[in-house]
C-alpha cells in the first residue's frame, strides 16, 4: 500500500509507477536519508513531538536498516516511488505505529532536498581529494622541470620559448580555480532545508537548528518555499563539474598532440594507452581521449538540469527529480576521469630533448632579438620590422637566427654586436622573463613553492570542515 493511498480510489496504473518512481537512480541516497531521518526523529523526541522511547525505536531501527541495506539483504519497491518512502515503508513494515510517527512535520520536499544537499557535500569533498591529488603530482612534475625548454605557442604556432613545469603551472593555476569554486560552492551546499515542510514550514515546534547542528550543516535555509525548490547549488556542481572537465580536456587534447609522432614531446606509458585490432605499430592515447569526449556528456548534464529548471513556477515540482541523475552522472564522471588523468600524468615519459630542440627551431627567439635592438636603443616598431626582414632572410635560407654570422646580422643592423648570440639564447629567452608570473626558473620555482603551501592549507581545512 501507498503511504498517500488515502484520497485515492484506484491503484496506480504499472507503468505510472514504472515512470514516476526514482528509486532506480535515488537510492544511492539511502545512507544521507536515513542520517537525516535519524537527526529529525532525535529531534522530534527532544522537543516533546514523540515521545524518547519512540524516537530510540525509531532510530535504532534506522540504524539496522541502514546495515541490512548495506549488507545487501534489502530489495527496494518501484511501487514505494523513492528512496525516502522506501526507508519509511521499511521502517513501518519494522516497528508499526511508532514508525508512522517519522514523517511528523516533515515532508519529502524537504527531505530530498536535505539528502542531496548531504551527497552533494560529500562528493564535492571526494572531488576536491581528488583535485589535490592531481595538483600535488603537477607540482611534482614542474619541480623536476624547471629546466626543460619547450616552446610556448600561440595559434598553435611556435610564439616564445617557456620551460615544461611553467607550462604545467598553468594547469596548476586552473584546477586551483576549480578547487576555490567547489569550495565556495560547498558554502551553500552546506545549508539545512529541513522545517520547509512542502513548501510553508510547519506548525511543530521543531528545532531547525539543533538539527543542523547534528548533521554537520552550518546553517538553516531562510525561506522555506526556496529551500524546497532551490536547485541552485546543484547547477553550481554542475557547473564545477564542466569546468573542470573543460580544463581536463585542454590539458588531455595537448598529450595527444604532443604524443604525436610529429611532436614527439611525451610518450604515454604502456599501461595508459591501447592499441588497434588491425595495426601492429598503434599506441593510440585512448584514455585522454575519452576524458576529451566525457567532457560533452557532463556539459550536457549542465544544460539539462539549467533547461528543466527554467521557468518552473514556485516551488516544488516533480520536473526536479530529474535533477538527480545528471547530478550524480556528473560526479561519477568527473571522478573517473580525475582518477585516471592522475594516474596517466604520472607515468608519462617526457623527451626533454625532443622539446628543446623544437624550441631551438621556429624562431621562437624572434621578440627576444628585437629587445635586444631596443636595449642598443632603437624603438620597438623599428626593431620589430628588422627582426621580421631578418626571419624573412632564414626562412629563405632555411636557417636560425642564432645561425646567421656576426656580419650577417650586421647587414640588417649595425647595432648587432657579438652578444646577440647570448641575448637569443634558449637560456636568456627564459630565465630573464622572471617578472611575477613569467617563465623563468627561479621565478616558476617560487611558484611552485606558493602552489605547494597554498594546496596544503587547503587540505588541512578540508580535513576540519
Ligand atoms: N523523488 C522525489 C524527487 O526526487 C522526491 C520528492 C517528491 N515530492 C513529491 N511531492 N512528489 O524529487
Amino acid at each position: 500500500m501507498k503511504l498517500w493511498s488515502g484520497r485515492f480510489e484506484k491503484k496506480t496504473a504499472a507503468e505510472v509507477d514504472d515512470f514516476n518512481s526514482s528509486i532506480h537512480f535515488d537510492w544511492r541516497l539511502y545512507r544521507h536519508d536515513i542520517r537525516g531521518s535519524i537527526a529529525h526523529a532525535r529531534m522530534l523526541g527532544r522537543q516533546g513531538i514523540i515521545s524518547e522511547e519512540e524516537a530510540d525505536l525509531i532510530c535504532t531501527n534506522l540504524e539496522q536498516l541502514l546495515k541490512d541495506i548495506e549488507s545487501g539483504s534489502i530489495n527496494f519497491s518501484t511501487e514505494a516511488e523513492d528512496i525516502h518512502m522506501n526507508i519509511e515503508s521499511l521502517l513501518i513494515e519494522r516497528i508499526g505505529q511508532t514508525g508512522k510517527k517519522l514523517h511528523t512535520g516533515r515532508s519529502r520536499n524537504d527531505q530530498v532536498a536535505l539528502d542531496t544537499r548531504m551527497y552533494a557535500r560529500e562528493e564535492t569533498d571526494q572531488i576536491l581529494q581528488l583535485l589535490s591529488a592531481l595538483q600535488y603530482e603537477l607540482l611534482k612534475t614542474a619541480e623536476d622541470n624547471a629546466e626543460t625548454f619547450m616552446p610556448g605557442y600561440t595559434h598553435l604556432q611556435k610564439a616564445q620559448p617557456i620551460t615544461l613545469a611553467h607550462h604545467l603551472m598553468a594547469y596548476f593555476e586552473m584546477f586551483r580555480r576549480d578547487m576555490e569554486r567547489l569550495l565556495d560552492c560547498r558554502k551553500r551546499i552546506n545549508i539545512m532545508p529541513l522545517g520547509s515542510g512542502a513548501l510553508a514550514g510547519t506548525t511543530y515546534p521543531l528545532d531547525r537548528e539543533w538539527v543542523a547542528e547534528e548533521l554537520g550543516f552550518s546553517d538553516i535555509t531562510r525561506n522555506s518555499l526556496d529551500a524546497v525548490s532551490d536547485r541552485d547549488y546543484i547547477i553550481e556542481i554542475l557547473g564545477c563539474c564542466s569546468m573542470i572537465m573543460m580544463h581536463l580536456s585542454r590539458f588531455c587534447e595537448e598529450l595527444i598532440l604532443w604524443s604525436t609522432d610529429e611532436f614527439g614531446f611525451v610518450i604515454m606509458d604502456d599501461s595508459y594507452s591501447t592499441g588497434s585490432s588491425i595495426m601492429p605499430q598503434k599506441k593510440n592515447p585512448d584514455v585522454a581521449e575519452l576524458i576529451r569526449g566525457k567532457t560533452g556528456r557532463v556539459y550536457g548534464n549542465l544544460i539539462a538540469l539549467l533547461t528543466v529548471m527554467k521557468a518552473l513556477p514556485l516551488a516544488y515540482n516533480k520536473d526536479m527529480q530529474e535533477d538527480k541523475e545528471a547530478l550524480f552522472d556528473s560526479l561519477d564522471t568527473v571522478k573517473k576521469c580525475l582518477k585516471v588523468f592522475t594516474g596517466m600524468l604520472s607515468t608519462l615519459k617526457f623527451s626533454r630533448k625532443q622539446m628543446k630542440q623544437s624550441a631551438l627551431s621556429g624562431f621562437a627567439n624572434a621578440t627576444d632579438a628585437a629587445d635586444y635592438l631596443v636595449k642598443k636603443g632603437l624603438p620597438f616598431r623599428s626593431a620589430h620590422e628588422v627582426i621580421g626582414k631578418l626571419v624573412l632572410h632564414c626562412i629563405k635560407h632555411n636557417l636560425s637566427l642564432q645561425d646567421l654570422e656576426l656580419s650577417q646580422f650586421k647587414e640588417f643592423s649595425p647595432l648587432f654586436e657579438e652578444d646577440i648570440y647570448h641575448a637569443i639564447s634558449l637560456e636568456t629567452c627564459v630565465n630573464e622573463r622572471k617578472l611575477p608570473g613569467g617563465p623563468a626558473a627561479e621565478t616558476v620555482k617560487q611558484a611552485i613553492k606558493e602552489g605547494r603551501t597554498w594546496l596544503d592549507n587547503v587540505l588541512s581545512n578540508l580535513a576540519t570542515a
